[in-house]
């Protein structure tokens, strides 16, 4: 049985839209994602998804509620110590790349690792190769992300968020700036480190049959879990 790596427990999101007026984005929600799962979050726009995601991934604070990520509670933890344990257990993956633009593709997977400060200098730049080779990239080592294309700003920006080796990769609409066969592209990459690395990934998509390739289902109404289905294993969905 594979451990749980994600919990929340009664998760509860408003938002003050003015002193006198606050909205409810996520009324209660519940639910656990085990080590190796490959969970797809589908839902109309509005639905929550990225107020989940956010949760999830510590970047903001439910206001009822408990998340814990690999048996810690993260819901108590200072922006500090949060900080710390997103970079360290988190990789975040967004609908735009957010690569920095100065620097070049080795440069960019490095950074994660230079703000860890575990790994000698050297060492970090093996690693950010060998994690642009995983991804595709072993011949833009050298390009900054305006000299690579939306599929490739993507790719190098996945292999930054699997940098310090996080315990979950979080995708919120990762494809969505991207034409179909970049889009494609990616799916398979996510698939393949979901089957040989046994990462835990979650991914908001818009994309139905990406969704259905996954394990995992979840789809959001109003904040609510409407549906919440194993699906078949992955390699023999695709057959
Ligand atoms: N900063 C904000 N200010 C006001 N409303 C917000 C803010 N962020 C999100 N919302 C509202 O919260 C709801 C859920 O948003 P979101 O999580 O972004 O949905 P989704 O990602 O499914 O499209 C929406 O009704 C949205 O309008
Ligand atoms: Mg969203």
């Amino acid at each position: 049985m594979a451990e749980t790596i994600l919990r929340l427990e009664n998760i509860r999101k408003e938002l003050g839209l003015s002193k006198a007026i606050r909205q409810t984005i996520i009324p209660n929600l519940s639910l656990e994602v085990k080590a190796g799962e490959f969970v797809a979050i589908t839902g109309p726009s509005g639905s929550g998804k990225s107020t989940l995601l956010y949760l999830m991934g510590g970047l903001d604070k439910p206001t009822a509620g408990k998340v814990w990520l690999d048996g810690d509670e993260i819901t108590e933890k200072d922006e500090t110590e949060m900080n710390r344990i997103r970079n360290e257990k988190i990789g975040f993956i967004y609908q735009f790349h957010f690569l920095l633009p100065e620097f070049n593709a080795v440069e960019n997977v490095s950074m994660p690792m230079m703000i860890r400060g575990l790994l000698p200098r050297k060492e970090i730049r093996a690693r950010a190769m060998k994690l642009l080779d995983m991804v595709d990239m072993q011949n833009k080592y050298t390009n900054k992300p305006s000299q690579l294309s939306g599929g490739q700003q993507q790719r190098v920006a996945i292999a930054r968020a699997l940098a310090n080796e996080p315990k979950i990769l979080l995708g919120d609409e990762p494809t969505g700036n991207l034409d179909s066969r970049s889009a494609n592209n990616v799916y398979q990459l996510f698939d393949r480190l979901n089957r040989e690395l046994n990462q835990t990934i979650i991914v908001v998509t818009h994309d139905e049959e990406f969704a259905n390739r996954a394990g995992r289902r979840i789809h959001l109404v109003d904040g609510k879990v409407e549906r919440d289905s194993q699906l078949r294993a992955k390699a023999e969905a695709m057959i």
